[in-house]
């Protein structure tokens, strides 16, 4: 009896000979791919959140919040407007609607929404700044409804800009776009970084590295962090359940940034262009939904 439970419950070890009968030893035949298909290997490392589908549901009304102020600011926005303006209609309209802009007080950033126009990255603190004809800026929005956060940002060109602003800027879109449609159960997150680069390489524009997509819902920044440039291996799994933002920025030259003495405003080394698209993504049982879409 217990010889037989034994026989049946005993994993092949990588030196046995392969199940399938093929003479060769398991290690050298399908242990990889057993590995790959066992529940093991589909269960989502620690410190990753699955979320059920209440918190999902919660996690989606803040992103359908976040996605409307961002349409209310393209209504709005035009040369002539300060950054502080845009601060003022995120954060009026974010607490109209029962939320909490997330990046006030957050970390200490001293306003209610990120602005950053042409060279600036990311992080970019709203102030007396007037938006210029042939202006490019990123607005990023991230909203607390119920205690759960989405995060979305977009692009505005503000007049006429120049062929390679506009480029910049509908390329960034393009590299977001494409790492969404790798987003599925048991993807490779390595893969978004892998599309993203190539897209932006082959349209002669860098990816910046300082500065990645991360888990969110419960939380402004949760595990994991995630790459958009390539880092040459493969990465974790996704999940179904996992929520989380692919937020690559594009830079029109050098990758490298600079940090501002503000501790905030991170901007390109060499003056030049950058842009970024930001949507937060729930990995579904067959695909992915985009929350702030
Ligand atoms: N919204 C940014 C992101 O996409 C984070 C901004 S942090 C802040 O992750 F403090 F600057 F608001
Ligand atoms: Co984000
Ligand atoms: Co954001």
């Amino acid at each position: 009896m217990n010889f037989k439970v034994d026989l049946v419950m005993r994993k092949l070890q990588r030196n046995d000979l392969c199940w399938c009968g093929s003479g060769k030893k398991y290690k050298k035949c399908h242990m990889e791919s057993d590995m790959k298909n066992s529940s093991a290997m589909k269960r989502p490392p620690k410190g990753i959140i699955i979320k059920t589908e209440e918190q999902i549901e919660g996690i989606r009304k803040s992103c359908k919040l976040t996605r409307d102020i961002l349409d209310y600011v393209g209504e709005k926005i035009t040369a002539g407007i300060t950054t502080n303006m845009i601060n003022e209609w995120v954060h009026e309209y974010t607490i109209k609607h029962g939320a909490i802009p997330a990046p006030l007080g957050y970390n200490g950033f001293p306003k209610s929404v990120c602005t950053s126009i042409n060279n600036v990255i990311c992080h970019g603190i709203p102030d007396e700044t007037v938006l210029q004809d042939g202006d490019i800026i990123n607005v990023d929005v991230t909203c607390i409804l119920n205690g759960y956060y989405g995060d979305a940002s977009r692009m505005y060109i503000i007049g006429e800009a120049t062929d390679v602003a506009k480029k910049l800027v509908r390329v960034a879109r393009e590299c977001m776009e494409l790492a969404i449609a790798e987003v599925k159960p048991y993807s490779d997150f390595g893969v978004i970084g892998q599309v993203i680069q190539k897209h932006a390489s082959e349209n002669g524009f860098s990816v910046v590295r300082d500065y990645g997509g991360h888990g969110i819902g419960l939380k402004f920044h949760e595990e994991p962090h995630i790459h958009h440039y390539d880092v040459g291996q493969r990465g974790m799994q996704m999940f179904p359940g996992m929520i989380f933002t692919i937020e690559p920025m594009i830079n029109e030259g050098k990758y490298q940034t600079a940090l501002l003495s503000d501790g905030w405003t991170a901007v390109t080394v060499d003056g030049k262009l950058s842009a970024q698209w930001e949507h937060t993504v729930c990995v579904t049982e067959d695909g992915v939904e985009v929350l702030t879409a």
